[in-house]
């Protein structure tokens, strides 16, 4: 068998993807493989902008205290120090090599207001079109060396007993073919398609996490999946997003009787954290009442958000009548693969950055519009550290080979996607409780045996089956954290125990598939562990 060997293999389309493999490809041979198109991505789609205490009223340490406010301090302080503090030199970096951010008339930064922000401190550019700008920026910064292998998904790790040491892929038109790295990082992105009314794009469907749990690197915080407010909704879908700056222009949400629903619920009103709005809405939506975004005092409502503007006209909605429908939808995963702040995993040559990996930062609820800024601090920070690690393998690993299993392709019978997705959005969604947990749990778990000897049968199917198997497994170790999670804290609300318990403060529920191992913690505080019976530390059993 014949195979390729890189540096680096980068996995992921979106901005810490292409940070990560720009800033690496100066020195080193790079891999970019994506499962869509180049632009397929959520950094793409992200319309609000980039948080930076830029400001000169601003100052790190204001950004750092809204940004543990809103986690809820779950937040690894540390990690959030680095964001907020390194942010602002990293972000005039970026603007000194080209990107251009909305100015004022007089020519100063024009910095908006998002929801739970102390000060207006978010830069934005085009409108509400700051993902596709940036991302077209990045485009034409990246160097000739970076190459970006479009619609090959990975669908397996290569790891030995050390460490991970490449990638097997299947393309679309069905071949598969292994390739061999010194690192290989993950930047993925999260998982909001594992929800039926989600922000995302169609292809963040959280795979990445099952693919470095089933080679023993640890997940975290899963419980928290935050749901944005205001998707726009169209009958019962929901179409796409509508920027929280549209609300920080002065829109606020009603319901069809005409009440304002955030007056009094939260100082901020309709500024009030994410969290908070989704389940005033989620409660409105569950009395049988609509909700709308009232854009009335929104000043140049079309030009400030042409990309809403735009996604509203081709639904048929008319922005004259000042009323846009919303329901909130799954945006942002602040769980993943636990990382330090150089993006290193539990597992020896396995690294993560972005949504799929979790350093900490977001807490139990991400600070709006902190995400681009992460990946702008945390892909500089693992792209360092790579280039002073020893850049060669030193052993041979053994040929990848194909476990056989006694399962038939033709037996293997699965739920529709559609119905996964209904199932977490009811179930491990906005509001959660024990009963729908356990339900969702015991549905879940009769497709275990498929993702238990999935590296035996991956080979034999589809594409399409290999993702829904990975979706049903991470929705199990989803709603089994939220099982566990007594309490409720930021994104993740039980109505059993609808109160915030000390007694679960800075604890994190982890997920490591390796039994009876020294479980390695790359974050300090990190206390719980579920699944695996670690050395040393506390078990957590869940059914
Ligand atoms: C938004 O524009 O409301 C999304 C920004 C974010 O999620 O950070």
């Amino acid at each position: 068998m014949s195979h390729t060997q890189y540096d680096v293999i980068v996995v992921g389309s979106g901005m810490s993807a292409l940070l990560t493999a720009n800033y690496l490809s100066k020195h080193m041979n790079v891999m970019v493989f994506t499962k869509s198109g180049k632009h397929e991505n959520n950094s793409f789609l992200a319309q609000g902008g980039v948080a930076g205490a830029i400001a000169k009223t601003d100052s790190w340490n204001q950004h750092y205290m809204d940004t543990l406010i809103a986690g809820c301090d779950h937040n690894n302080k540390y990690s959030v120090q680095l964001l907020t503090k390194q942010g602002p030199a990293m972000l005039q970096e970026i603007i000194d090599n080209g990107m251009k951010f909305d100015e004022d008339p007089s020519g100063n930064l024009s910095l908006g207001m998002e929801g739970a922000h102390s000060m207006r401190r978010i830069l934005h550019a085009g409108g509400d079109q700051t993902g596709k700008k940036i991302m077209k920026w990045l485009h034409s910064q990246l160097k000739e060396s970076v190459t970006i292998l479009e619609h090959e998904t990975v669908v397996n790790l290569l790891v030995d007993s050390e460490r991970c040491y490449g990638v097997k892929t299947l393309n679309t038109l069905g071949q598969r073919r292994t390739y061999r790295a010194t690192h290989v990082v993950f930047a993925t992105g999260g998982a909001g398609g594992l929800y039926s009314y989600t922000s995302n794009n169609n292809s963040v469907t959280g795979m990445a996490l099952a693919l470095a749990y089933r080679v023993g690197a640890t997940l975290t915080d899963l419980e928290f999946m935050q749901f944005h407010p205001t998707m726009l909704r169209v009958g019962d879908k929901a179409v796409g997003l509508i920027s929280e700056a549209v609300r920080g222009e002065g829109a606020y949400l009603m319901n069809n009787e005409g009440k304002s629903i955030m007056s009094g619920v939260h100082p901020l009103n309709d500024l009030a954290p994410r969290d908070i709005v989704s389940r005033v809405i989620f409660n409105e939506l569950d009395q049988g009442r609509e909700v709308f975004l009232n854009i009335e005092h929104v000043r140049n409502f079309e030009a400030r958000f042409p990309t809403i503007t735009q996604m509203c006209s081709s639904h048929g909605i008319n922005l004259a009548n000042k009323l846009l429908p919303v329901v909130p939808g799954a945006h942002f995963f602040m769980g993943g693969i636990e990382t330090n702040e150089n993006g290193e995993t539990s597992i020896e040559g396995l690294y993560a950055v972005g949504e799929v990996a979790c350093n900490g930062v977001h807490g139990a609820n991400r600070l709006a519009s902190n995400s681009l800024l992460e990946a702008i601090v945390f892909s500089k920070k693992l792209a360092e550290h790579l280039l002073n690690k020893e850049s060669t393998i030193q052993w041979m690993p053994t040929d990848y080979r194909e476990k056989l299993s006694s399962l038939k392709r033709e037996t293997i019978i699965l739920p529709a996607k559609e119905e996964l997705q209904k199932k977490m959005m009811k179930y491990a969604g906005i509001v959660r409780n024990k009963n729908g947990l356990l339900k969702l749990i015991s549905w879940l778990k009769t497709y275990q045996t498929y993702w238990e000897s999935l590296d035996e049968i991956e080979s034999s199917l589809p594409l399409e089956k290999i993702e829904l198997i990975y979706m049903l497994q991470v929705s199990y170790l989803i709603a089994s954290s939220a099982l566990n999670r007594e309490e409720s804290r930021g994104a993740h609300f039980r109505l059993d125990f609808p109160y915030l318990n000390e007694n679960w403060k800075q604890k994190r529920i982890m997920h490591q598939k390796k039994q009876n191992i020294s479980c390695k913690s790359v974050l300090t505080n990190a206390l719980f562990v579920a699944d695996a019976k670690c050395k040393g530390e506390k078990t957590v059993e869940y059914i």
